[in-house]
């Protein structure tokens, strides 16, 4: 487990295409999913707001990312949810990637 706020190095992420996730189970208090949507990667906490479920287990497309239990919606850019049954939005992570190097800055509630 990290402490919130720090900067966690993740590696070379480059073969990471559009529309593909990858958890970090590791990281934060419920690891987190890093996104990538039109060429830029995203990072979100990797527990739904509705309930407890991975929503690394669910599937992306077009930048939300769809939860594998009752199909709750979250924009994976800003992690606002999109409607029912999520009434909240998910904790979302500042992403650098240069080059072969990502980072993600974990935030108080990763
Ligand atoms: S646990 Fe994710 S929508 Fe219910």
């Amino acid at each position: 487990m990290t402490d919130a706020g720090d900067v966690v190095e993740l590696g070379d992420l480059s073969d990471l295409r559009d529309g593909q996730i990858r958890a970090f189970p590791d990281l934060g208090t419920h690891g987190i999913v890093v996104c990538r949507v039109a060429g830029t990667l995203h990072a979100v906490v990797d527990n739904c707001s509705h309930r407890d479920a991975k929503l690394s287990e669910g599937r992306l497309r077009g930048g939300l990312l769809t939860c594998p239990l009752h199909g709750a919606q979250f924009d994976v850019r800003t992690g606002q949810h999109q409607g029912p049954p999520a009434s909240m939005p998910i904790a979302c992570f500042a992403v650098e990637e240069d080059g072969a190097q990502v980072t993600v800055r974990l935030g108080a509630d990763g």
